[in-house]
């Protein structure tokens, strides 16, 4: 029997790599996760098998770990990468820049490093929107460049040291996949963000004030040049994300592109308010979230929305799933942390 295709999902263990293996391995790869579980519980792992019917091998290993991701990509005969490993927090990397240095641009380096010495040369990089400076309409993938943290930085450095690997023949092929913001969770309830440090992201927020770990949320401005002068961003449903990694690793295999480096959005190239946030979610729960409008938060933007044109018309793929879903997901997936948080010790 011929071998399937296999994948390296580095970070496979947190919320986006999560998702990514479910949809990789439901679409008949072989799937090998390397993950250090700073930021991810070891359970999602059974969580995974039982999604899928499938016990993914893991390593528990950091990406700087040259020997190690040899040695996984070697054993598995590993034929893509997909790097969802790194550190994702604004403020912690502004407090800690080093730190987010070391991790993301180290961690990348060392994986291309190890990618070249095994002759693997197809790369899929868990970029973000956050590379673009500011901008009103829609951006697409020329939209100047202009990270405002270095947690941001790392993402458009890395893209930058992947193009140059490529250049020089180290790897061949590679997407740098540009999220906006990813939210909701799998329809199974099993997996999704639950993260463990008070959020500062909106959807985890508003969820855990919907389940009353906070006693509301701080809208932050209502004066901005939107029509209901909140916030807008591009929300995009995870498990579509998700299926964007799964086009992205079809493309890299069908020779369409033989040698190169492209960067791509993934996004709805839809806009939802704050205030958008607050009443579909309140739909969704029966009851109205508390909020209170404060000062606008510092560095954040009026509006950031994708457009996703060129990832469609690159990979085939389009997100599906509508705003209502995510919230709705979003909000099944906290119910269920919250039934379990429920149930006695085992
Ligand atoms: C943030 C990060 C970005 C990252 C993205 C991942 C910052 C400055 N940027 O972007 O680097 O890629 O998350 O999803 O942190 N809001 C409130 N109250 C809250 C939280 C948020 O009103 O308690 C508002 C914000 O002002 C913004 C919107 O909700 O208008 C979305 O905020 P958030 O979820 O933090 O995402 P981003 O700011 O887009």
């Amino acid at each position: 029997m011929a071998k399937k295709t296999s994948v390296l999902a580095t970070g496979g263990a947190g919320f986006i790599g999560s998702h990514v293996v479910v949809e990789l391995v439901d679409a008949g790869y072989d799937v090998v996760i390397i993950d250090n579980f700073e930021n991810a519980a070891t359970d999602v792992l059974q969580r995974i098998a039982r999604i899928t019917g499938t016990e993914v091998p893991t390593y528990a290993a950091d990406v700087r770990d040259r020997e190690l991701v040899r040695h996984v990509l070697g054993r598995h005969g590993i034929d893509v990468v997909i790097h969802l490993a790194g550190k994702k927090a604004v403020g912690e990397s502004v407090a800690e820049p080093l730190m987010y240095y070391d991790a993301n641009i180290g961690g990348g380096i060392a994986l291309l490093e190890a990618m070249g010495a095994e002759g693997v040369g197809k790369l899929v990089f868990s970029s973000s929107a956050t590379v673009y400076g500011p901008g009103d309409a829609p951006m697409d993938e020329s939209h100047p460049v202009g990270p405002s943290n270095p947690y941001g930085r790392t993402k458009l450095m890395l893209e930058e040291v992947i193009n140059d690997a490529v250049l020089a023949g180290k790897i061949s092929v590679a997407l740098s996949l540009r999220y906006f913001n990813p939210v909701g969770a799998h329809r199974s309830g099993l997996i999704g963000e639950n993260p463990r440090a008070v959020p500062n992201n909106l959807f985890p927020f508003v969820a855990q004030t919907a389940a009353g770990w906070h006693d509301r949320v701080r809208v932050f401005g209502d004066d901005y040049g939107t029509p209901d002068g909140t916030g807008v961003r591009d929300y995009i449903h995870v498990v579509d994300l998700a299926r964007g990694h799964v086009a992205g690793v079809a493309h890299l295999l069908s020779g369409r592109m033989q040698r190169g480096h492209e960067r791509l959005n993934l996004g709805t190239g839809r806009g939802h308010s704050v205030k958008e946030v607050l009443a579909e979610f309140s739909r969704q729960c029966g009851f109205e979230v508390p909020h209170e409008i404060v000062a606008r938060r510092p560095g954040d933007v009026a509006a950031c929305v994708a457009n996703p044109q060129r990832a469609e018309h690159l990979l085939g793929w389009r997100a599906e799933r509508s705003f209502e879903e995510m919230c709705a997901d979003h909000w099944a997936f906290q119910r269920a942390v919250l039934r379990q948080e429920a149930e006695p010790a085992a």
